[in-house]
């Protein structure tokens, strides 16, 4: 391909959108990326710059890497950064600066780890338990302590808080990591949540906990600022798991996080182009857009043709993405390992310098550039 084919084959990814919420300059979103760069939890100068070098190269939106919430079980690892505490928020303030000042957009993750914390992560306070729905992990084994009714409100108000303070900071929105079997997602999932209360039950049941904390969250920002969800079928150590088994199951699970607020549908998968069901060519993406009426981002190896569990594969191509863009299968295309490893990916992609960026390596985690 020429350049000039390749610019004009890239053309949709960098149409404006504009939803009832936020508007962004193209579809290209950095997608969440834990990074550990922050010691204490404290996000940095470095930190910074590693976001806005990215906004200063074309990147339409950054969703920030997992930040976690005030809870003392939030986080398994101590350089991971924090969303509360006076350092780390004055952290965030400057992340939001550079990005700005950049040409940006900017939404924190914020996170908890729920029972993925284990015996022996490098954590500040290593004697709190895990907790959890059921005090299980990913794998169904008791590693941690059930939460009661009254923790998970504290926790609920906690994930409020937190939404709050990214709207005194100045971010764009806020977004949930409710995917890959954390927290929010082990609530979600039957396998962690055997919970018998109203936090448990049904696939529209186990909803409840993300419900409460995305009312919570309106309660505290206003009827404006963006909610973003990131959910998966997939769980990080199981792969082939599944919250929907089919498209029914999936419309019960989306319609009570629609009727909370869920503004947007960040729709975490491996790979952006497989069907998600038999019998439709329609992806995670396509199906939660379809059948949830809101805007969606789609995820996964776009620009690799290696998968986040190092599968090799030959079918990341950039014509089935703008084809899917241009069908509106979804809204927004997230970029994650691609945009790690160089900071100019969407510039060079933009210019139809494709040839010229850079490979996502062993290195690239190992560097904040
Ligand atoms: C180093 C690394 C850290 C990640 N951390 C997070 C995270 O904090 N939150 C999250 O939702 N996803 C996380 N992910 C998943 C990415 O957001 C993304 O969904 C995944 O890498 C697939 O996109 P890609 O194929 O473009 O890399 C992480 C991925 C990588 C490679």
């Amino acid at each position: 391909m020429t350049i000039n084919s390749t610019v004009q084959a890239v053309h949709s990814l960098f149409q404006p959108l504009t939803t009832e919420k936020i508007s962004v300059k193209n579809r290209i979103v950095m997608a969440p990326m834990t990074r550990l760069f922050s010691p204490g939890g404290v996000p940095g100068a470095d930190v910074a710059a590693y976001y806005r070098r990215r906004a200063a190269n074309s990147t339409g939106l950054i969703i920030t890497e997992g930040t976690t919430i005030n809870h003392p079980a939030a986080s398994n690892h101590a350089n991971i950064p924090t969303f509360h505490g006076e350092a780390a928020l004055n952290g965030w303030a400057q992340v939001v600066k550079e990005v700005h000042e950049a040409g940006g957009k900017i939404i924190p993750q914020i996170w908890h780890v729920g029972t993925a914390r284990k015996q022996g992560d490098p954590v500040s306070n290593p004697e709190v338990l895990p907790v959890g729905p059921s005090g299980l992990n990913v794998k169904g084994d008791e590693t941690g302590k059930a939460l009661t009714e009254a923790e998970i409100a504290d926790i609920v108000q906690a994930f409020a808080q937190a939404a709050a303070d990214a709207k005194r900071i100045g971010f764009d929105g806020v977004a949930l990591h409710g995917a890959h079997g954390y927290l929010i997602d082990q609530f979600f999932w039957e396998v962690t949540n055997k919970r018998t209360d109203r936090y448990g039950g049904d696939i529209a049941g186990r909803t409840q906990f993300a419900v409460e904390i995305v009312e919570a969250i309106r309660k505290a920002v206003g009827p404006d600022f963006p909610i973003v969800l990131r959910i998966s079928q997939f769980k990080q150590e199981a792969y082939a798991a599944k919250l929907a088994n089919n498209p029914e199951e999936l419309e019960q699970f989306l319609a009570p996080l629609v009727k909370a607020g869920v503004d947007i549908f960040d729709c975490s998968a491996r790979r952006f182009w497989e069907p998600e069901f038999e019998g439709s060519p329609l992806s995670f993406a396509g199906w939660v857009k379809k059948l949830s009426g809101k805007p969606v981002i789609t995820v996964g190896s776009v620009g690799l043709n290696v998968d986040m569990t190092g599968q090799h594969t030959e079918d990341s191509k950039i014509e089935t993405l703008i084809e899917k863009l241009d069908n509106q299968e979804f809204d927004l295309v997230a970029v994650g390992r691609a945009l790690l490893a160089d900071p100019e990916w969407v510039e060079k992609i933009r210019t139809g310098r494709d040839e010229e960026t850079l490979p996502y390596t062993r290195e690239s985690v190992a560097t904040l550039y």
